[in-house]
């Protein structure tokens, strides 16, 4: 059997473990493997003690350059809430800070440029992203965390329309009007934009596979701030360009984006293995949506978790009926974890989903047809 890369490992390398062996992988594939997976996203952050210990001040675009630091904050949330996969500690904005178009990241407040991108005099401000020259300190900690992991190590990038959000707006924004503006006004500017942030993200995707992540997520956070139409024809084509730019790397693709129940099926048509979905669509419905072939991560309401263990339990035993069963299914919160979430509370939904599902029964990728249990006969 091949190496994995998420195992304990002196040679990091893309880890590619026959699927049916990990619970995250299978799903992701649409298959089934011990028990229903659960990671949270924003898993490592200001809700754990640890991470505030950790931490310290200052931009969290400072913290990122330190491998050891990384691979730790990385690490915390595994060993406390026993999730079934990690995911980086970086931000969507590192590969555009790192080539020098001016951002940084307030805390309590988010991104922030301090010239936005306002049109196509600032195409230029944005050259090609160099991962070893720019992000060296992202693969270091990629590797630093794989080599100490025990599950699969997810990647990320920000979709092209999120990031792009930003550069635009220069801080946090409630109506995107300056960025819808720009795509409305100026497709051709636009156009060029989300192209150069696709290819941006796709290096910055494969650069962290390359060093070891077993998967990897794009955030299109706030593309449900787009109607379908507008989606399909100014945001689609880039974000299919990312995927299509990764698909050779043959981890897994997780596409997902907040308020977007309208969008889910064209998320998946940009070329995603799994679409995330966020409390607003029951998981049934979620799964019409994405159509055959495509998993599900979701849903659990972060604000459940605010309300304590009786209310989360109750509302995950909901996420877990509505998946309709274990294959194709990654436990998740429908956004990332509250600031004041207890961790008790989150690790006591990880061993929930555990328990609910464990089975030793496997069912095989993507055809979700019987597969052998672990005795080795077919399973009904
Ligand atoms: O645990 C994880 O999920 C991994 C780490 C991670 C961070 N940012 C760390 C972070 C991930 C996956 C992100 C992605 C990210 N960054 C997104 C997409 C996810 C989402 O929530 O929709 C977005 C929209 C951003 C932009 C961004 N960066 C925001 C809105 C903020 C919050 C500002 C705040 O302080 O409330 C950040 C800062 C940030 N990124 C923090 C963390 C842990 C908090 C500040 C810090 O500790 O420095």
């Amino acid at each position: 059997m091949a190496a994995t890369g998420h195992s304990v490992t002196s040679m990091p390398g893309p880890s590619a473990p026959p699927e049916g062996g990990d619970p995250f992988l299978a799903a992701c594939r649409g298959g089934f493997w011990r028990r229903t997976p659960v990671w949270f996203m924003r898993q490592a952050g200001r809700s754990l003690p640890e991470y505030r210990a950790l931490r310290g001040s200052g931009s969290i675009l400072s913290a990122v350059r330190q491998p050891d630091l990384v691979a730790e904050v990385t690490l915390q949330p595994v060993r406390r809430y026993g999730v079934d996969a990690a995911i980086l500690f970086s931000d969507i904005v590192v590969p555009v800070a790192a080539v020098g178009f001016g951002v940084d990241v307030r805390p309590g407040v988010g991104p922030v440029v301090e010239h936005p991108f306002s049109g196509p005099g600032d195409l230029s401000r944005l050259r090609p992203l160099e991962p070893g020259e720019d992000t060296p300190y992202v693969a270091e900690a990629v590797a630093l965390a794989v080599r100490d992991l025990s599950v699969p190590l997810i990647g990320f990038a920000g979709a092209p329309f999120t990031v792009a959000s930003y550069l635009i707006e220069g801080a946090p924004s409630r109506d995107y009007a300056r960025t819808k503006s720009l795509m409305y006004r100026d497709p051709a500017t636009w156009n060029a934009l989300l192209e150069t942030l696709a290819d941006m993200a796709a290096t910055s995707l494969r650069a962290q596979v390359e060093a070891g992540a077993a998967a990897v997520q794009v955030f299109d956070s706030w593309a449900g701030a787009l109607s379908p139409s507008d989606y399909r024809r100014h945001v689609l084509p880039a974000s299919r360009r990312l995927f299509a730019a990764v698909a050779d790397l043959g981890v897994p693709r997780i596409h997902f984006g907040v308020g977007t129940g309208e969008l889910l099926g064209m998320m998946a048509e940009a070329g995603a293995d799994v679409v995330g979905v966020d409390w607003r669509v029951p998981l049934d419905q979620a799964r019409r949506r994405v159509g055959p072939g495509v998993a599900v991560q979701g849903n659990l309401d972060p604000a459940a978790v605010v309300a304590g263990m009786d209310v989360a339990a109750a509302r995950a035993r909901q996420v877990l009926r509505s998946a309709g069963g274990r294959d194709g299914h990654v436990f998740n919160l429908g956004h990332g974890v509250l600031p004041q979430s207890d961790p008790g509370v989150l690790a006591g939904v990880a061993a929930l989903v555990h328990e609910e599902t464990e089975s030793p029964r496997t069912r095989s990728p993507r055809t979700g047809s019987p597969a052998t249990d672990s005795m080795g006969t077919a399973s009904p």
